[in-house]
């Protein structure tokens, strides 16, 4: 069948990466014979917000059920919009009323790619990063109390259900799962948070159950972040609440190099509602309009989607593998834009890499 792709470049470089992703998409999607149908949107961007005083028109969510996933660039124009109505108003609003409960994202060293750690290459850093993504510690229960009194105080609850615990979990197990190492890593901090901490390690231990054959523990936070700086080659998967899951998966990347090269997905697993694909980088507004972002970010996002579509099988799966192919010798033999050292445009990195997927 045809598969309906909401196209969403949104502001800044993500109009400028957005194109590079679907001239790659269109080179693997002919190679392996994928029928892709595009659905190119102009909201979601502070241009939008300009005209209308909102990001999105009313029926955006009916607009975006329709299609059969969402491949988007980046939003925020700070100049225009606060980023917190940007954001609240568009991709936020994605995550939580299309149920994407796991973000994902991978944390990958290639070769031709200066890594910040001293002393590691290509192939020594290759892991995942599984975040929760829709509730935990980002909670919108609690409040400031006396206010301008000198009783002054503000709560804020973290909220961990039972279902979405433990659905992030066995999304990471599963994962594990089909990984050579078949190792997991669930973050905590169950010796300073001593009733949610513990209560999520028990769920842990729970799902583990059914997993015999993954070899898994449970590291704190705060260790976790020093390990994945000074031993990033133990890790395989990770999974951890939303606000662990946000600072690993921004440390993770880090630790491999620039910004430019991160992909991510937000996934409903469960495929009631369209899932997103995006780089992790935002708008850049430093760099946009003058064709020097890293497309690849955007284009390894697009590779996601088609794995995900196709089940992590099928001609979806070497399309995404061919893409990762493409990637991988383009980041060794160029060309490279300046963030890697470079000096080529967004739209020659974006074209060799289309041009190896079309001949590799
Ligand atoms: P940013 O990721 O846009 O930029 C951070 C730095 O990395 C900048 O120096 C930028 O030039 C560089 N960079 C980012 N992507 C690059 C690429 N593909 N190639 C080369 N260099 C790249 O983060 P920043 O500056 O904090 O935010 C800018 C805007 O983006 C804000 O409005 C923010 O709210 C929004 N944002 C949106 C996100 C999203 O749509 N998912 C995520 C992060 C930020
Ligand atoms: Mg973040």
């Amino acid at each position: 069948g045809t598969y309906r792709i909401a196209v969403i470049p949104g502001d800044g470089i993500g109009t400028e990466v957005m194109p590079e992703g679907l001239r790659v998409l269109d080179a693997a999607t002919r190679r392996f014979g994928i029928s892709l149908e595009y659905e190119h949107i102009d909201w979601a961007s502070c241009d939008y917000y300009e005209k209308h005083g909102q990001m999105m028109p009313d029926d955006w969510k009916a607009q975006l059920s329709r299609c059969d996933a969402i491949l988007f660039g980046a939003v925020g124009w700070p100049e225009k919009v606060p980023d917190h109505i940007s954001l609240w108003g568009s991709l936020l609003k994605f995550r939580r009323e299309f149920d994407q409960y796991i973000n994902l994202r991978p944390a990958r060293l290639f070769e031709g790619v200066p890594s910040p750690l001293a002393g590691r290459k290509a192939g020594d850093i290759d892991f995942w990063i599984v975040r929760e993504n829709t509730e935990g510690e980002y909670s919108s229960v609690g409040g400031v109390m006396f206010a301008g009194t000198d009783k002054e105080f503000v709560v804020q609850e973290s909220i961990f259900t039972r279902r979405g615990s433990e659905r992030v979990l066995k999304f990471a197990f599963d994962l594990a799962q089909q990984r050579a190492k078949k190792k997991l890593t669930v973050a905590t901090k169950s010796n300073g948070i001593a009733i949610s901490m513990p209560w999520w390690d028990e769920r842990a231990t729970e799902i583990a159950t059914a997993y015999p054959d993954v070899k898994w523990d449970k590291q704190h936070i705060d260790i976790l972040c020093a390990r994945f700086v000074l031993n990033p080659d133990r890790f395989d998967v990770v999974v951890a609440t939303n606000l662990f899951g946000d600072i690993l998966s921004d440390l993770g990347p880090a630790c491999t190099g620039t910004i430019g090269l991160a992909p991510s997905a937000n996934l409903n697993p469960d495929r009631t509602f369209p899932s997103l694909f995006e780089p992790v980088h935002g708008s850049a507004p430093d760099i946009a309009g003058k064709q020097i972002a890293n497309p690849i970010a955007m284009i390894w996002s697009a590779a996601m989607m088609l794995d995900f579509l196709g089940h992590h099988g099928g001609k979806e799966r070497e399309a995404h593998d061919a893409i990762l192919a493409a990637i991988e010798s383009t980041l060794k033999e160029g060309p490279r834009t300046g963030d890697l050292g470079g000096s080529a445009k967004t739209d020659e990195v974006g074209k060799a890499i289309a041009e190896r997927v079309a001949n590799v």
